[in-house]
């Protein structure tokens, strides 16, 4: 019986995270495509169940904001920087981008990561930063394919997530949206399948209840992203503790709307 309680409870307060499917357009489409893309989207993509963002690049942003403008499509930054103003040549603040029409901002994607050097000292500031401002950050973390190999997956998105997090509240990780996306599975068309998806995510979840408590961790919403398509979908976004994805190559094309309805 007490079993068949806490299945219900689990159920409900899944049904109470609204899915969310966001698109990371990464360095892809010009100004004026980005307008024609939001354009060949705008039917595919309706659904007022699911929580629908573009995260779109930088330059891209106004155009596409002016664009999605009676959709229930919202955007996302793809980075910020975490200083107020100044003298951070090519960088982007929090309060332009706010003012700009952006709700949501990816921080700490693998790219970022390793590309660029980010590391959780910087991505803390960041987070704290996106919350001052008033936009939703998507947080990202994951293991590389050797640190799958050597068993060390949530010894190493727990160091993450407790770095990335430190000095954020209860209140403000309930608002906010974590991205699981293991980086062997990034454009590599290799997705993790659902069942490894859903073990790290809960993962996730049960950390969120250790750092803060059960109410934060069953309203945190937890995406899967990495190679998911229009074909896995479906099973990836049925898992319990999966509640949407972060979508990559499949956002460019109509296949989007695939997921966004699957
Ligand atoms: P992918 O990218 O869907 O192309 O694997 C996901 C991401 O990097 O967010």
């Amino acid at each position: 019986m007490a079993v068949e309680h806490a299945g219900c409870f689990e159920m409900e307060e899944k049904m109470a995270r609204k899915k969310i499917i966001a698109g990371n357009w990464k360095m892809n489409k010009t100004p004026s495509e980005a307008v024609a893309l939001v354009e060949e989207l705008k039917d595919l993509v309706k659904n007022d169940e699911v929580a629908v963002v573009y995260c779109v690049p930088a330059i891209d942003i106004v155009p596409v904001v002016e664009a999605v403008k009676g959709t229930n499509v919202e955007v996302g930054a793809e980075n910020m920087y975490f200083e107020e103003s100044g003298a951070y040549t090519g960088e982007i603040s929090a309060a332009m981008l706010v003012d700009a029409g952006v709700k949501y901002v990816i921080l700490g994607h693998s790219e970022r990561r390793d590309y660029f050097k980010e590391d959780d000292c910087l991505l803390n500031k960041k987070v704290k930063k996106a919350f001052e401002a008033g936009l939703t950050p998507i947080l990202c973390c994951g293991e590389s394919l050797e640190q799958r190999e050597l068993g060390v997956t949530m010894d190493w998105i727990r160091l993450q997530i407790k770095s990335d997090l430190s000095g954020i509240t209860a209140d403000q990780v309930k608002a906010m949206v974590i991205a699981y996306e293991p980086i062997w599975a990034i454009g590599t068309g290799k997705t993790a399948t659902a069942d490894q998806a859903q073990e790290v995510c809960k993962g996730i979840r049960d950390c969120i209840a250790e750092m803060y408590d059960a109410a934060t961790a069953d309203a945190v919403r937890i995406q899967y992203g990495g190679s998911m398509n229009a074909g896995n979908a479906a099973e990836l976004l049925s898992k319990p503790d999966i509640d949407g994805g972060l979508i990559g190559g499949a956002s460019l094309k109509p296949d989007f709307g695939k997921i966004v309805n699957a």
